[in-house]
């Protein structure tokens, strides 16, 4: 029973009778356990050049069709649905009927100083910094920075017939219009929602 070599001292004798690796068919790249496939690999080392240019020309000409397939990148407008249309223009000003008080609105703002302290969507000109941007002010619950209720027409024309009188030291000063003119003023500030 004892005569017999245990078998896992035989597995070692034979391994260190191998023949040392320099002299073993193998290309040892890079450190121990890295075998270097190239020689067997089916593809020319060219391959993935090509399939690279190749990609990129497809993925250019792809490009090139979706965007000549776009109707708004052809025309230069927007294009879809008039619901995604609305949800764009949110905030902005909205089309306006010629001669409603709201389109004269939107013209008597161009012709006053509000312009040089508002910047108003829908107003050519009125880029002003000095004051809150007017894009969206009738949906505001609260304005002049929280301190004015504005849940309506009536508030905004109490507010810009007279803003120190509605919040005293207000920065925003009384510009002069008529009663016309103001109604006009705000029925356009409120399609800004
Ligand atoms: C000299 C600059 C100036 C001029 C001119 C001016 N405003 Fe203002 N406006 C302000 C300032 C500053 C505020 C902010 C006031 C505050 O918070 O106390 C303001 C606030 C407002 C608000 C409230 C906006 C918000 O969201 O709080 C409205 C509406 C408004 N202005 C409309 C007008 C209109 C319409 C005109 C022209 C008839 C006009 N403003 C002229 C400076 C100006």
């Amino acid at each position: 029973m004892h005569s017999e070599p245990e078998p896992s001292t035989g597995a070692l004798a034979q391994r260190s009778e191998a023949a040392p690796l320099s002299q073993q068919h193998l290309t040892l790249t890079g450190g121990v356990g890295l075998f270097d496939h190239s020689a067997r690999d089916p593809f020319p080392a060219s391959a993935g050049l090509i399939a690279g240019v190749g990609a990129l020309l497809l993925s250019a000409v792809v490009g090139f069709v979706l965007f000549s397939m776009n109707p708004a990148m052809v025309s230069g407008k927007a294009g879809g649905t008039a619901n995604q249309l609305g949800a764009v223009a949110a905030g902005g000003a909205t089309a306006l009927a010629p001669g409603s008080p709201a389109f004269e609105g939107a013209q008597i703002i161009a012709t006053k100083p509000c312009t040089g302290c508002h910047t108003i969507p829908g107003v050519p000109g009125a880029t002003g910094q000095v004051g809150p941007n007017l894009a969206g002010v009738a949906g505001r619950p609260k304005i002049a920075g929280g301190a004015v209720n504005n849940s309506g027409p009536d508030d905004l024309k109490k507010w810009i017939s007279d803003p120190a009188g509605t919040k005293p030291g207000t920065a925003m000063p009384k510009v002069p219009l008529t009663d016309d003119e103001l109604n006009k003023v705000v029925a356009f500030l409120e399609t800004l929602k």
